[in-house]
């Protein structure tokens, strides 16, 4: 089953604005991008290649990486960049190197890119970059200082938003997206509004050097009408996915934390079937580091992450007819966290499914911003 998003028609136009996909993945961006032609993409991982070709065949990728890409690799001249840049280094659970480190530092190869694309009188009148929102404080704020700054250097002007999935979708997944257009406007309100307008993000904003904050705009979007079904929604029908045994979920619900656990048992009291959603994370418990099972049942799935060990796959736990059953989220529920349909072809294995997802941008956020924000500007409304 997917969540059903509310989506306002497409108008016709005489030409459908064309996108350009950088970081691609497994082109989530694209699958949001309504009313918007993508004309080409690029990722350096093969697998995430694989499943881009297999869901867009039609769509030019170039499996590569971007610091290699130079302008004449790249034909014609796009309305929209879109670059979901990697975020390891700036997230809040990673080591936070920053924009300077290996990974998240691509995010100047693209830079250098729509340089080369100004240089050639093709850069586009409309560029967005999304990241965590690690990126608002990584490096005391010099990271996004300087991504805003390049921007407004090359004459956009520039704005941000932070929009969680979980306005559309049951999994919190706040994201950061800066949003800069040079020679079109998209729709703006005067001041900071809740809730996209963030305080972290205000907090961030009022930091950007003089020059920065004169050429920032606050981007108006709508809040969307309320999700219309939580986590359970999303879930594969009991009978059809594989439960752990007797032992193995005791030794998983044994690393609850008290708080947890207290939570569990209510779910389990209420008599009602409640569906939660958990990680195994390592905390710090006095002197000891100690494996803790972190727990919700407010509908929600937890933020989906790169499966890169097994601690950071999600897991369902089901409370009803006064048992508990556990198991792993499935790729496919992943990808319907993700507000991805039932047609998307996934990667054969479990693994590169959770991956592929876990690093994805959520369809009906990035449709929200094509919609209200992006289709808006490029038509000359506002
Ligand atoms: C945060 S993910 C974006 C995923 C995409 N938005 C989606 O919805 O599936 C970052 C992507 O950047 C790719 N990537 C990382 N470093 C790269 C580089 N140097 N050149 C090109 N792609 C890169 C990764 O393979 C990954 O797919």
């Amino acid at each position: 089953m997917t969540i059903r998003v509310d989506a306002p028609a497409v108008p016709p136009a005489a030409r459908s604005p064309v996108a350009w996909e950088f970081f691609a993945g497994g082109g989530l961006a694209g699958l949001g991008l309504a009313g918007f032609r993508v004309g080409l993409a690029n990722d350096i991982d093969a697998m995430k290649a694989a499943a881009y070709r297999a869901n867009h065949p039609d769509v030019p990728l170039h499996l590569d990486d971007v610091w290699s890409l130079s302008a004449a690799d790249l034909p014609g001249r796009p309305d929209l960049c879109w670059a979901s840049s990697p975020c390891q280094d700036l997230s809040l659970a990673g080591a936070r190197g920053g924009l300077q480190a290996t990974r998240s530092g691509a995010f100047w190869g693209f830079w250098q890119l729509i340089r080369q694309l100004d240089a050639d009188g093709r850069a586009p009148p409309v560029i967005v970059v999304e990241n965590v929102a690690g990126l608002l404080s990584s490096a005391g704020g010099a990271d996004f200082a300087a991504v805003c700054q390049a921007m407004v250097d090359a004459g956009y002007r520039v704005g941000a938003l932070e929009l969680d999935a979980a306005l559309w979708l049951p999994q919190s997944r706040p994201r950061l997206f800066i949003v800069a257009m040079r020679g079109v406007a998209g729709p703006t309100v005067p001041a900071p509004v809740a809730p996209f307008h963030s305080r972290r993000l205000v907090a961030a904003q009022a930091r950007l050097p003089r020059a920065v904050r004169a050429a920032w705009v606050w981007w108006a979007l709508a809040v969307p009408a309320r999700r219309n079904g939580d986590l359970s929604a999303v879930l594969e029908p009991d009978a059809a996915v594989d439960w752990f045994d007797a032992d193995r979920t005791g030794t998983l619900l044994a690393l609850c934390a008290p708080l947890h656990r207290i939570q569990l048992d209510r779910a389990l009291a209420s008599g009602v079937r409640q569906v939660g959603a958990g990680y195994r994370r390592v905390r710090t418990e006095g002197p000891r580091k100690v494996q803790r099972l972190e727990l919700r049942f407010d509908g929600l799935a937890g933020c989906l992450r790169t499966p890169a060990g097994g601690s950071s796959r999600q897991y369902v736990v089901v409370c009803d007819d006064g048992r508990i059953r556990a198991r792993r989220l499935t790729g496919r529920e992943a990808a319907r966290l993700m507000g991805v349909d039932d047609t998307y072809a996934l990667p054969a294995g479990e693994g590169a499914a959770l991956k592929l997802m876990g690093d994805a941008v959520a369809v009906p956020v990035v449709r929200a911003l094509a919609d209200g924000l992006l289709r808006p500007a490029l038509s000359g409304g506002d």
